[in-house]
């Protein structure tokens, strides 16, 4: 394992080299792709492209190896117990509908009950809706502390109403809150329900051991983890997945098909009807493989540094709201500027070329409970550096100073 260095990480990442004088803080929303993530999904089609899992010819199975080698890598990478439980999909959204929809023909009947928290992202909240609705089951919502936390006396009060399904973010989108997914988990069932962990943030800031962690079901979108966009990964433990009926039919997921019925194909491809993303998947095994070469620890660390660096200049502008916290911050902060739109600050930190994002993030409900139009977000990666935090800062003291002027 190569010990992290910020300059070289940063060096092989082409997009800094066209866009030198960008300070890009939107990270939540998507990451960049490092030389090895693009280099691999060329070659794959500069050389290797085929369809998979069903050529008679060679380069359908050399395509067929890359694309099951990729399962395998990322199977390594989260430790999963079987290579099987590694199921392709677009990504967190797909992966959670897929869950919400596929649990409702099994474990959910109406009148039971699944619990979210009042912090997720819109991909955990309105497919839970549309499916729970549609098929009589209530959907309970974890309320928030007056730190924006979890509140986990409601969390354990709630469980005694016995949900089903227990699906609940790993890291907050918005704020950047590390939740205690472990001990929620634990919980959970305890209480007898499945649990869901949307690790769509969480699988960024952290090495994941699928089998310390011990969920039934954990999802993530590629994109935000260096890798391509279009391709995600529904993780579950094999008897949860053996749970879900699929959301979609057709080629792949099927052993036998008559116009009288279908018997389905064994997992994972009993989940993933159609052409897969077959260079999405390459290309995300690529930024696992790429990533696992790089001490995890010490990038926690050096994102922490820049954390702590932009925490303190925060303190030298007057007139903010701060949402998030410091503490169990996996690299994000949301705030206002007191009495602006964030849309308003969000542009005037475009036009000074700082990318970040402001508005609602995903997160309606969220904003509605405080009564906010919304927050803007700065998120750090660890191609960010100390200059980006300096130019940032100076960037968001200018925004205050035109609006406040
Ligand atoms: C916590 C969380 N969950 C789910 C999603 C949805 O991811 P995607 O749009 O890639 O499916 C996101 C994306 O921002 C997220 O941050």
């Amino acid at each position: 394992m190569l010990p992290f260095d910020p300059v070289n990480f940063r060096g092989q990442f082409e997009f800094f080299q066209h866009n030198p004088d960008w300070v890009y803080l939107d990270n939540a929303a998507t990451m960049h792709k490092p030389n090895a993530v693009i280099d691999a999904i060329t070659a794959f089609y500069q050389r290797n492209n085929s369809n998979v899992h069903r050529g008679a010819h060679s380069l359908s199975q050399n395509a067929t190896r890359a694309f099951e080698q990729a399962r395998d890598d990322i199977a390594t990478f989260v430790n999963a117990r079987e290579r099987q439980q590694i199921v392709f999909c677009s990504g967190a959204t797909a992966a959670l509908n897929q869950i919400a929809f596929g649990l409702m023909h099994t474990v959910l009947k109406a009148g039971d009950r699944v619990l979210i928290t009042a912090l997720e992202h819109h991909a955990n909240i309105v497919p839970w809706q549309m499916h729970c609705a549609r098929f009589g089951v209530t959907l309970d919502v974890v309320p928030l502390d007056n730190q924006h936390q979890v509140d986990q006396q409601a969390f354990s009060e709630m469980l005694q109403r016995k949900p089903k399904v227990v699906s609940l973010s790993h890291i907050s989108n918005v704020l950047g809150h590390i939740q205690p997914v472990v001990q929620m988990i634990n919980q959970a069932k305890a209480a007898g329900a499945l649990t869901v962990v949307d690790g769509a943030q969480g699988i960024v800031h952290d090495s994941i051991d699928m089998q310390a962690l011990d969920a039934d079901f954990y999802v993530w979108s590629g994109h935000k983890l260096f890798g391509p966009t279009g391709i995600g990964v529904l993780y579950g433990k094999t008897a949860a997945l053996e749970l879900l009926t699929p959301i979609f039919g057709g080629g792949e997921m099927i052993s036998e098909v008559q116009f009288s019925h279908s018997l389905f194909n064994i997992l994972p491809f009993r989940l993933e009807a159609g052409t897969p993303d077959i260079a999405g998947a390459i290309g995300l095994a690529a930024a696992t493989n790429w990533l696992q070469k790089v001490n995890r620890n010490e990038i926690k660390n050096y994102k922490a540094m820049l954390l702590n660096q932009f925490f303190e200049g925060l303190k030298r502008i007057d007139g903010l709201d701060i949402l998030s916290s410091p503490v169990h911050n996996a690299g994000i902060v949301a705030l206002n500027v007191q009495g602006e739109h964030p849309a308003d600050v969000a542009e005037l930190l475009n036009q000074q070329k700082v990318a970040v994002r402001g508005g609602q993030h995903c997160a309606m409900p969220f904003f509605s409970q405080l009564g906010l139009a919304g927050a803007v977000r700065f998120s750090f990666a660890p191609y960010n550096n100390e200059a980006d935090v300096t130019t940032s800062l100076q960037a968001l003291t200018q925004a205050v100073e035109i609006l406040t002027a």
